[in-house]
């Protein structure tokens, strides 16, 4: 096979605060050989997700920070272009975790073969992957629905977000969906079929969240933190579940909010009103994996779980498709396509 050139996007330097284009740098490398048990592959599509930011900063947390000059790190769906692994031959459609690059050569026992006819191949890294298993993990795990609870989660157009709701829904929840703008809020009642959705940046968005919650809020699932929080935190009933998904309004943050420290009020309320407020990484639900590809395929299939990408082309994308991303300017799953 000739020379493969990979082009890719490394990280330049740490952010403080908001990312910008000064913290990438577009390279190009040359593949190293394929060893037994690897794979040569082409990049069809990227995942962009906020955990990225996080592994942009060296702060202490439960993955380690992708390190100067390193490749950004990141889940992909690509083309196997060459193996060396028994398990996967030229032309197979991996999802694999090879980072923002167009080619890679990577150890082939973690992939997963993905089969076009069943779902399209990018689905892989939303609705059929890591952020649709985050949605059914934490929820179902630790949200626990009822029939006839309301269920309210933030970010609520996203892969995990639209998920949650639509979850809460199959299991008889009321869904409340919380998203930036009219347009995102028009998509989850009409397209989504979510009872009610509550745009965060009106200037009475408590009031409207109160009103759209008329019984109380009886699980949030939390992916966003701030002032969402601090809405929907005097509805929450007696025994409510939080699962604690994500805080993507503080990942840019560079220092705490202003104002007096809210916590031990907080936590006389946890108190008094029995509340669980439980955090989580997906990847300690793994075993359930199985169960998830089987029943959301299933949801997909009967028209109960609906989603939408934003389909970025090129590599060179990438950097300023993230920052939008921290700042609510995807529409649905992020991601970058590199290859038809
Ligand atoms: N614990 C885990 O294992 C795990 C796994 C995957 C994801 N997550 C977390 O789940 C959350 C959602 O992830 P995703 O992949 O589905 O992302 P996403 O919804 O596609 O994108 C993030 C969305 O967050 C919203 N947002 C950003 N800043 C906000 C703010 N200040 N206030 C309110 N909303 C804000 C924006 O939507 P609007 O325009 O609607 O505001 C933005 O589109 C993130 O917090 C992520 O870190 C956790």
């Amino acid at each position: 096979m000739t020379q493969i050139i990979s082009r890719q996007v490394r990280l330049a330097a740490r952010p403080e605060g908001r990312p910008g284009p000064e913290h990438f740098r577009i390279e190009e490398h040359p593949l190293p050989a394929p060893q037994p048990g690897q794979a040569v592959l082409q990049t069809l599509y990227m995942s962009l997700d906020p955990y990225m930011r996080g592994r942009m900063s060296a702060a202490k947390s439960y993955a380690k920070p992708v390190e100067i000059g390193a490749v950004m790190e990141g889940g992909t769906v690509s083309r196997v272009l060459e193996s060396h692994h028994p398990d996967f031959a030229a032309g197979d459609i991996v999802l694999s975790h090879t980072g923002w690059q167009t080619h890679a050569v990577a150890d082939a026992a973690g992939f997963r073969k993905l089969d076009p006819k069943v779902a399209p191949v990018s689905t892989a890294l939303g609705v059929l992957g890591m952020p649709g298993f985050t949605a059914y993990s934490g929820l179902l795990t630790l949200g626990q629905p009822k029939p006839g609870e309301t269920v309210v989660v933030a970010a609520a157009t996203g892969p995990v977000g639209s998920a949650v709701g639509q979850i809460a829904k199959i299991k008889g929840a009321r869904a409340v969906g919380i998203a930036g703008g009219p347009e995102k809020c028009a998509f989850l009642r009409e397209e989504l079929k979510f009872d009610a959705a509550v745009d965060h940046r009106a200037p009475d968005f408590a009031e409207q969240l109160k009103a759209a919650c008329p019984d109380g809020v009886d699980v949030y699932f939390e992916n966003v933190g701030g002032a969402v929080w601090e809405a929907v935190f005097p509805l929450l009933n007696p025994f409510a579940r939080v699962p604690v998904c994500g805080l993507i309004a503080q990942y840019n943050s560079s220092a705490p909010p202003p104002g007096p420290d809210r916590l031990p009020g907080m936590m006389r309320e946890v108190l008094t009103r029995s509340l669980t407020i439980r955090g989580f990484i997906q990847s300690e639900f793994t075993a359930q994996r199985p169960a998830f590809l089987r029943e959301m395929a299933q949801w997909i299939a009967e028209g109960k779980v609906r989603y939408r990408e934003d389909v970025v082309e090129g590599l060179d994308k990438a950097p300023e498709a993230f920052v939008g991303l921290l700042e609510g300017r995807n529409f649905g799953k992020l991601l970058v396509k590199l290859a038809d």
